[in-house]
């Protein structure tokens, strides 16, 4: 039986997780749920789970899942710990009887946790991929140094996992990652001014949390995803490929250096890479819809639209710089991605205050958790007071 602490419980990943656990309560149990401000879901979780403890991020919410507590009649000796705050969801990872992290709050509020489960060697399954975007020099470092076990939930990144057990690293000459394309695929470059967060929101093959399904809108989310591939798998950006496939089915291939290709495809369905992550090497059933290959189909691989999709190619030369850079492009993304999704600012403005909050800030060489955690702090200042002169009307696109 294998105990888990679930960053990020009431997201699309800590829900579809909780779902792998329930279909599978003889392999694992829940020793913590740590979440942000849905002390409802949370409520809900903590009696169907009975975790030993329970975080939320404020203080105001640790009163309001107290409140939620009472009225739903637990008893109060079943109750788990009840925890709020950045050291508590540190706290819950450190015990000994922790077997697996699973990593899935959104952003850089994950770091801290995350990365203390490498420090104590665990098995993390990571869906927070803004770790690696801000903290990759050095969570890889610790990765190394403590023999944890980093396991990607990422499909694209978990499809690439897959394909890597086939062959020799050395003999690997290329990963391609794939990309849906986003709800703006075929919508024209001059549009896009126009587009609402209603529309940015319509991801066409998947249902996630709101800030990656804006990402995957302007491609930021693929841009991501190239850096993470080359922390979690040691590829320079120029051996990491984007292609455009519609149907979300092939997630991630692998070209070795006798041009042979082997390709991962599944259902788009996360419980597949999030129970992988936690069974592997093993693989057990999954319920996960199988691909009826006598059905007639037609799967699409284009190239992306570079100067449609600015942000993909800052992450390229993000990564390529080094140092804070991709720190800064996580931060000021998240910033961006919120003042959109409240009106303040349009579609382009986003990689317009991610380009200037990079060119504004110096690059630095992050040495602790902490200084990643003041680089985050200092470029979402800068990136607020942008988008505020954007709403403003002080700038126009
Ligand atoms: N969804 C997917 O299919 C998918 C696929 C691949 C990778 N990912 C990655 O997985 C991560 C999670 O994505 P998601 O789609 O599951 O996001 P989501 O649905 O928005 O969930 C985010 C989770 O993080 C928690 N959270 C947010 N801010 C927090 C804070 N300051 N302190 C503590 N907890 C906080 C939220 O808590 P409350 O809701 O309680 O506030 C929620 O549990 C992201 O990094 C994303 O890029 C997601």
């Amino acid at each position: 039986m294998t105990s888990l602490t679930i960053l990020g419980s009431t997201g699309s990943i800590g829900t579809s997780t909780l779902d792998v656990v329930r279909r599978n309560r003889h392999l694992y149990q829940v020793y913590a749920l740590a979440a942000g401000g849905n002390v409802e879901r949370l409520t809900a979780q903590i009696l169907e789970f009975r975790p030993k403890a329970a975080v939320v991020a404020t203080s105001d919410g640790l009163a309001r899942l107290n409140q939620s507590l009472q009225a739903s009649g637990l008893t109060r000796s079943e109750w788990p710990e009840l925890l709020a705050g950045d050291e508590a969801r540190v706290q819950v990872v450190r015990p000994a009887e922790v077997g697996c992290v699973i990593s899935a709050i959104v952003g850089v509020a994950g770091l801290e946790a995350t990365y203390e489960a490498v420090r104590l060697g665990k098995r993390i399954g990571l869906a927070n991929k803004e770790v690696l975007v801000s903290g990759g020099a050095l969570v890889m470092d610790a990765v190394q140094k403590y023999g944890a076990e980093l396991l990607p939930v990422d499909s694209e990144h978990n499809g690439a996992h897959q394909c890597l057990r086939a062959g020799n690293r050395a003999q690997v000459s290329k990963l391609i990652l794939t990309a849906s394309g986003g709800p703006f695929r075929n919508t024209p470059i001059e549009q896009l001014s126009k587009v609402t967060p209603a529309q940015a929101l319509n991801h066409p093959t998947w249902r996630m949390g709101n800030r990656i399904t804006i990402d995957s809108a302007t491609l930021m989310n693929k841009g991501f995803e190239v850096i993470e591939a080359c922390w979690l798998f040691g590829f320079v950006s120029l051996e990491v490929d984007v292609v455009i496939h519609p149907q979300s089915t092939v997630h991630a291939l692998i070209e070795y250096s006798d041009g042979s290709v082997l390709a991962q495809i599944a259902a788009t369905d996360m419980r597949m890479p999030i129970q992988y992550a936690l069974t592997y090497p093993d693989r057990f059933e999954a319920p996960v819809p199988k691909i009826d290959w006598t059905e007639a189909r037609q799967w699409e691989f284009s190239a992306p639209d570079f100067q449609k999709f600015p942000l993909l190619k800052l992450a390229y030369e993000c990564q390529e710089a080094g140092g804070s850079a991709t720190c800064t492009l996580n931060a000021a993304d998240e910033i961006a991605v919120e003042a959109f999704l409240q009106e303040r600012i349009g579609f382009l403005q986003i990689h317009e205050v991610v380009q200037e909050t990079l060119s504004r800030l110096p690059s630095r060489t992050p040495q602790s958790v902490s200084d990643i955690l003041e680089i985050d702090k200092e470029s979402r200042v800068l990136a607020r007071e942008l988008v505020t002169a954007r709403a403003a009307g002080a700038v126009t696109a």
